[in-house]
């Protein structure tokens, strides 16, 4: 009884993992590049305040994309960036509010992956995915 309870169980697992993950359109890939590179420079001190009014620009876009996926975690996600990134555009070389800023930067992008966001190893290559 108890083996067919978890082979009942890996069964649904399988199955959930099948629908559950898709591959990303081009544009979502692209949205998600641009924020990698502006945190990556934000982070090294480079051009903070254009980084910054972008990123906030960018996180409407990756809005727009979740905005018809009915997910109250990925919308919550890219307000606290979005917070975070408009904060750091305005925070004018002050160091404690930027440092405020990126912490809510980091914060939206983890909480989005942390449910969404889905990283295999294909052929030793990373593959991300939506679920
Ligand atoms: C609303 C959800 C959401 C938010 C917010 C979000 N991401 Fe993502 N991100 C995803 C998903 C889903 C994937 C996997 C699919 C893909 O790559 O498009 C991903 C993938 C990525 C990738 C890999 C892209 C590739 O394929 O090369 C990077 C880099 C990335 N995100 C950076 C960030 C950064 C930095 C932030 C915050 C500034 C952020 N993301 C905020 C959902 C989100």
């Amino acid at each position: 009884m108890k083996i067919f309870r978890i082979m009942v169980a890996g069964v649904v697992l399988v199955a959930r993992s099948m629908i559950a993950s898709e591959d990303p359109p081009p544009e979502h890939v692209q949205l998600m590049k641009d924020l990698g590179k502006q945190m990556g420079e934000m982070r090294k001190g480079v051009n903070v305040d254009g980084n910054a009014t972008a990123m906030a620009d960018t996180l409407k876009k990756v809005a727009a994309f979740w905005k018809g996926r009915n997910s109250e975690i990925a919308m919550q996600s890219c307000r606290t960036t979005r917070r975070g990134a408009v904060a750091v555009s305005k925070a004018a070389g002050d160091k404690a509010a930027i440092a405020e800023g990126m912490k809510m930067i980091g914060a939206g992008c983890k909480g989005c992956h942390d449910q969404h966001r889905e990283k295999l190893t294909v052929d030793g290559k990373e593959v991300n995915k939506i679920k």
